[in-house]
């Protein structure tokens, strides 16, 4: 079967508001070119975790407009390879209206990043700002609509293709939303009074976060962060007082540079898993739960954490389709519950139903105004814990795999690489094109 019709759909697609009527059974044969034919020609330029840290370290003006700059060109470019990558599917799978919706999203950032003029001062700078925030915002209901659009396609095209397109899209999107946080933090720090505001080099060399990338991630107090909102969120959902403990052994110091938010989301995804696996297995036994133990391991090169329960293991019948977003037994309660969530953020502070966490001033930047729009009710099963956590784990080149011991319990593998050496990795269209 033919898949995509890459020259008809992306006609269909160039422009928005006109794609409905151009009538899908007769594309001109012209074929004039268009912005994303222009920037979707530019290669992305994948950033390290020590690039980034090593940017924002010596913090000087030129320094932060070349940032900004970066930004300004990347984005769009990063913008024109996603939508080319929708452009290219088959017409009944874009018209999903969710998709639909993203799509516009994302033609819209597009179009809007494309034309920002090269940032040569700091008012530039702060304007740029502006723009990146409101897209941030704007973009939160991004996740939720292509969960439900791949979910709703599943008919419509094979669904290895539909989660590739997921995790190609999501996996771009962290990447977007990296480099925009990181120059909206370095700019923060860069204005800020106390950050040596004389100096002419604002460089603080002990700092702990150098903007978005916190340098001193410790595995032992994330995993215990983590795990008491786990815990604190399934106590108040269930009646049971049925809590398990979580231990933390081996390696407990390793410490490793890493984006915060994306390591509290996966591991905050992988102990609720286990602690709602656990209560449920023990809500009517008189025992205490088994604690979830947690092992950390430190290598040269990289630090695993290894995440065991005794909650009785993966469901049989959904194990094969853990990792996926469109297959399943449970496809039609995920869409149901999808429906229910109109804005995802993707970050542990969607766990918490309370906002009694103590807040670094990190996170109250870069969390605090998003928490307040992307609550959903805690209980609700979406079924995209663990695909999503995956592609955070492999978006810094690590991995997450999981053993199930059926009757027993699950074994969750975590890897990080430590020495933040490794590019992002992003989809490039000449990698898919390559396919
Ligand atoms: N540690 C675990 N023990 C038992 N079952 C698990 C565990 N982790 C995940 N599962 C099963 O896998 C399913 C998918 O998990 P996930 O991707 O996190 O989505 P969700 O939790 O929203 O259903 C869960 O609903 C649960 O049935
Ligand atoms: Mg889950």
């Amino acid at each position: 079967m033919r898949l995509f019709y890459p020259a008809r759909s992306w006609q269909l697609l160039r422009s928005p508001s006109k794609r409905f009527y151009s009538g899908a059974h007769s594309p001109p044969p012209w074929r004039p070119v268009s912005a994303v034919d222009e920037w979707v020609e530019r290669p992305i330029r994948p950033i390290s975790l020590r690039q980034l840290t090593f940017f924002g370290r010596t913090l000087t003006e030129p320094r932060l407009i070349s940032s900004a700059n970066y930004v300004r060109t990347e984005l769009p470019t990063r913008l024109a390879h996603r939508l080319r990558d929708i452009q290219q599917l088959p017409y009944v799978v874009v018209a999903n209206p969710h998709l639909t919706l993203v799509y516009e999203l994302y033609y819209k950032a597009f179009e809007r990043a494309r034309v920002v003029p090269e940032i040569r001062t700091l008012e530039d700078n702060d304007r740029f700002c502006d723009i990146l925030r409101e897209m941030l915002r704007e973009h939160l209901v991004a996740i939720p609509n292509l969960a439900m659009g791949v979910l709703e396609c599943r008919n419509l095209a094979p669904a290895d293709e539909m989660d590739r397109l997921m995790n190609t899209l999501l996996r771009a999107r962290i990447s977007r939303r990296v480099i925009a946080e990181q120059h909206l933090a370095l700019t923060e720090t860069f204005n800020s009074p106390w950050h040596f505001p004389d100096s002419h080099d604002r460089t603080d060399m002990n700092a702990d976060f150098v903007g978005e990338v916190f340098l001193k991630c410790k595995a032992k107090e994330v995993i215990e962060r983590c795990g008491k909102v786990a815990q604190d969120l399934m106590g108040n959902i269930s009646d049971s007082t049925q809590i398990p403990e979580i231990t933390v052994k081996g390696h407990a110091d390793a410490t490793f540079p890493y984006i915060l938010s994306h390591l509290e989301y996966i591991i905050g995804e992988l102990l609720r898993n286990s602690v709602q696996a656990v209560m449920e297995r023990y809500q009517h036994s008189t025992e205490p739960p088994p604690p979830i133990e947690v092992l950390v391991c430190e290598t040269p090169q990289h630090v695993i954490m290894r995440i065991s329960d005794q909650g009785g293991g993966i469901p049989r019948e959904i194990l094969p389709y853990l990792w996926s977003f469109s297959k399943g037994p449970r496809t039609q309660t995920r869409l149901e519950n999808l429906g229910q969530v109109p804005a995802m953020a993707a970050t542990m502070q969607e766990l918490q139903v309370s906002h009694d966490r103590k807040h670094t001033d990190r996170d109250s930047y870069h969390e605090g105004s998003l928490d307040t729009l992307t609550s959903r009710p805690p209980n609700l099963r979406l079924g995209m814990g663990l695909p999503m956590s995956r592609v955070y784990a492999e978006y810094w080149a690590g991995s997450l795999e999981l053993h199930s011991l059926e009757g027993y319990g699950v074994d969750a593998f975590l890897q990080i690489s430590k020495l933040g050496n490794k590019n992002e990795q992003v989809t490039t269209r000449a990698a898919i094109d390559a396919v």
